[in-house]
Order: C-alpha cells, then sequence, then structure tokens
C-alpha cells in the first residue's frame, strides 16, 4: 500500500516568535524536531509582508534540513526570485492577499496562466518540484497538467470549515474525490492542504489518490497540549531547587 506524505507546516511557530519579537520559538529549531520526528518534509511559506516566516529563516532552514523544503510562495516576480535563489526542494504557488488571516482560496489559473508556466518552467529547470494550490474542481485539475505542474494540492479550507461545524460535506468531498481521482489518472502529483485536522484528515485520507498531506496550524496547535505538562514540571523543578 503507498504510504501517504505529511508535510509539516512550521509558519505559526514564526507567528509566535514574532508576536513577541524574541528570537524564539526559532523555526529552525521546530523544523529539526519536526524533522526528527518522522515528517516527509517542511513547509514554510514566505509571505510578501513577512507577517511570520522571514527571509533569514528561509535561509537557515534551507542550509540545515535532510528532508525536502516544501517553500509555498505567491505567483510573484519577487518570490519567484528568492525561490529561484535559494532552491527549495519543492514550491507550491498559493494566491495571496494581504488582508486575509490565512491563504483563502485557491489560484486563479486563468488569470496568472501567463506567469504561471512561465515560473514552473523555470522552477523546473532548476529541479523544483512544482506544486498548484487550487480550488478542488476538474477544470482547475486539467489547467494544471497544461500548464505543467508536477504536483496540485486541493485546497481543503472549505471542506474542513463545513466539516467542523458538523454541515453537509458530501458535494464538497466528492468534488475533492473526483478532483483527486482525474490528477492522479492525469500523472499529478496530488496532495491536500488547509484547515485539517485529525478528524477531517482521517475523513480526506479515505481518498486514495492523494500522496500527501501539508498541515500546519492544527499540529502547531496540538504541540501546546502534548507539551504542556512537561513544560510546568521543569519550571517547578526550576523555582523549587
Ligand atoms: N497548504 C497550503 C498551500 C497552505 O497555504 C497552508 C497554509 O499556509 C497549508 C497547507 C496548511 O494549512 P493549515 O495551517 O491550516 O494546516
Amino acid at each position: 500500500m503507498k504510504k501517504i506524505k505529511l508535510g509539516v507546516n512550521i509558519d505559526h511557530v514564526a507567528t509566535i516568535r514574532n508576536a513577541r519579537g524574541e528570537k524564539y520559538p526559532d523555526p529552525l529549531r521546530a523544523a529539526l524536531l519536526a524533522q526528527k520526528s518522522g515528517a516527509d518534509s517542511i513547509t514554510i511559506h514566505l509571505r510578501e509582508d513577512r507577517r511570520h516566516i522571514k527571509d533569514d529563516d528561509l535561509k537557515k532552514i534551507k542550509n540545515s534540513l535532510i528532508i525536502p523544503l516544501n517553500l509555498e510562495m505567491a505567483p510573484t516576480k519577487e518570490m519567484l526570485n528568492i525561490a529561484l535563489k535559494n532552491k527549495p526542494d519543492y514550491v507550491c504557488i498559493v494566491p495571496e492577499r494581504r488582508m486575509e488571516v490565512t491563504t483563502e482560496g485557491g489560484l486563479n489559473l486563468t488569470k496568472k496562466k501567463k506567469f504561471l508556466i512561465k515560473a514552473i518552467s523555470n522552477l523546473k529547470k532548476k529541479g523544483i518540484r512544482v506544486s498548484l494550490f487550487i480550488e478542488p474542481n476538474l477544470k482547475n485539475i486539467i489547467l494544471s497538467k497544461e500548464l505543467g505542474a508536477d504536483c496540485v494540492e486541493l485546497h481543503t479550507g472549505k471542506f474542513c470549515r463545513y466539516f467542523n461545524k458538523k454541515k453537509n460535506i458530501n458535494t464538497l468531498f466528492l468534488n475533492i474525490k473526483k478532483s483527486a481521482v482525474l490528477a492522479e489518472s492525469l500523472n499529478l502529483e496530488v496532495h491536500a492542504g488547509h484547515g485539517l485536522t485529525y478528524k477531517s484528515t482521517k475523513k480526506i485520507s479515505k481518498i486514495k489518490s492523494f500522496s500527501e498531506f501539508n498541515i500546519g496550524h492544527y499540529i502547531i496547535s496540538e504541540s501546546i497540549f502534548s507539551g504542556l505538562k512537561n513544560i510546568i514540571n521543569k519550571f517547578k523543578r526550576i523555582i523549587n531547587n
């Protein structure tokens, strides 16, 4: 049976660091721990406003990892140049709006067609695997193939929101499934990402076309609850010694 890979997104380690303007928690330390703990790849999103991951994080993480680094980036010239210079193993091109809290939807492939063809070709020439973050529909899958992408990452955000609110997810699930099956039949690698929790991941992983899940916010969130007891005990030892 094919093993599904887990890409661990560590952006929100940087979010916590930046909230205080300190040097900790260090995203590099999180990347190395995730690597040691079995992550198949590390994902970072260098946003145009640098709200979490900074250019220096990208350089340090790129130079330290053994497992692949997946750089999420907006379809802009600036980001393309950064990717070509830093040569992450993978690039996932994502849409970006300054005011959004997180990546709200998939790429508009038609609007960005000219840029994407050039960017995908240039990145692939450097040996970088290119993925497109798209809404799960058949048109987007066919277009992604035509544009020359290696992979598609299906945006699971809406599905997860409905799933968490216990709304009817049948149509959304079916769209993801049909898109994943078509993408696999076209020899595209099929990934899923955004908003995934233990429960929604379990549901989505019933679709056998997926080869990779990219998960961030929930992994970092749950880590708080796995770690809190140890940290409190350590502080109690420090203050009572
Ligand atoms: N995949 C892509 C393309 C993303 O933009 C993000 C969010 O940065 C994720 C996966 C991870 O989403 P989440 O943090 O909600 O798990």
